[in-house]
């Protein structure tokens, strides 16, 4: 049974959700008929355009994966470029996600820019790029991102946080000695989105969603979707 305190903690918790507000804000126009045949340009100025109005590190995205079993997990993860082969991000091999993707190797990414009131999802196979990109994709980050990724073990169960904090100074030690340190477990993946969907929000409701789909000879076919 729940206390008074949980009620109320409950009620104010739901009055928060329900004084919230989305696009309280002037939101782009977005028409359809003169998007490109081709999604990636229009990704590319889509980002560009969350970052000219200030969207926060609008290069980071969701990553949906699932297991063997078909169970999903989601987290987020950086946008390292995308480009012709697809949408590209880094992270460990041994870890939840890069398990899961070894045995399924499908995924999700979303976006969203509340500044401009834009949402991109897409869905595809992912590949791994080959031990040399990896490489050179952490070589290309921060002495910092390197130091994380030398601490490794991403997703093992951590006995204390003091071990942590001991294996960051050893790595970190490590990144700036040798900042070309390998890290085996260091993997750049590429999904390369089978469809595509863009989403416009509008204030008066009438969002606009155009959703690509690639077809068999490389080319995209596009339709409205209801919003
Ligand atoms: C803003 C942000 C950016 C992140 N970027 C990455 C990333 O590029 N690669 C990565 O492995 N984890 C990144 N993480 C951590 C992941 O969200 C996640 O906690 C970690 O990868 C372990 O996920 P997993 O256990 O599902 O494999 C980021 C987290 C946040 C909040």
């Amino acid at each position: 049974m729940s206390s008074e305190t949980d009620d109320s903690r409950q009620e104010s918790f739901r009055a928060l959700l329900r004084s919230l507000r989305v696009w309280d804000t002037e939101l782009p126009h977005f028409d359809p008929e003169s998007a490109p045949a081709d999604p990636l340009p229009l990704f590319q100025r889509w980002l560009r355009e969350a970052a000219e109005a200030g969207a926060v590190e609008p290069h980071t995205m969701t990553l949906a994966t699932a297991d063997a079993a078909g169970l999903p997990s989601v987290r987020t993860v950086m946008l390292h470029d995308a480009d012709e082969r697809g949408w590209h991000f880094g992270t460990h091999s041994t870890s939840r996600k890069g398990r899961e993707l070894a045995a399924r190797p499908e995924a999700a990414l979303g976006f969203y820019w509340p500044a401009v009131g834009r949402q991109v999802r897409m869905s595809g196979p992912v590949t791994e790029a080959d031990a040399a990109e990896s490489r050179a994709d952490l070589a290309r980050r921060s002495p910092g991102a390197l130091a994380a990724a030398l601490v490794g073990r991403q997703s093992e169960v951590l006995d204390s946080y003091k071990e942590l904090e001991r294996a960051f100074e050893a790595a970190w030690e490590r990144a700036l000695r040798e900042p070309d340190a390998p890290v085996d477990s260091w993997r750049l993946y590429v999904l390369r989105p089978r469809e595509i969907e863009f989403f416009q929000g509008d204030a008066g409701r009438r969002h606009v969603r155009l959703a690509y789909r690639r077809t068999a000879d490389g080319t995209w076919t596009t339709r409205l979707l209801w919003p």
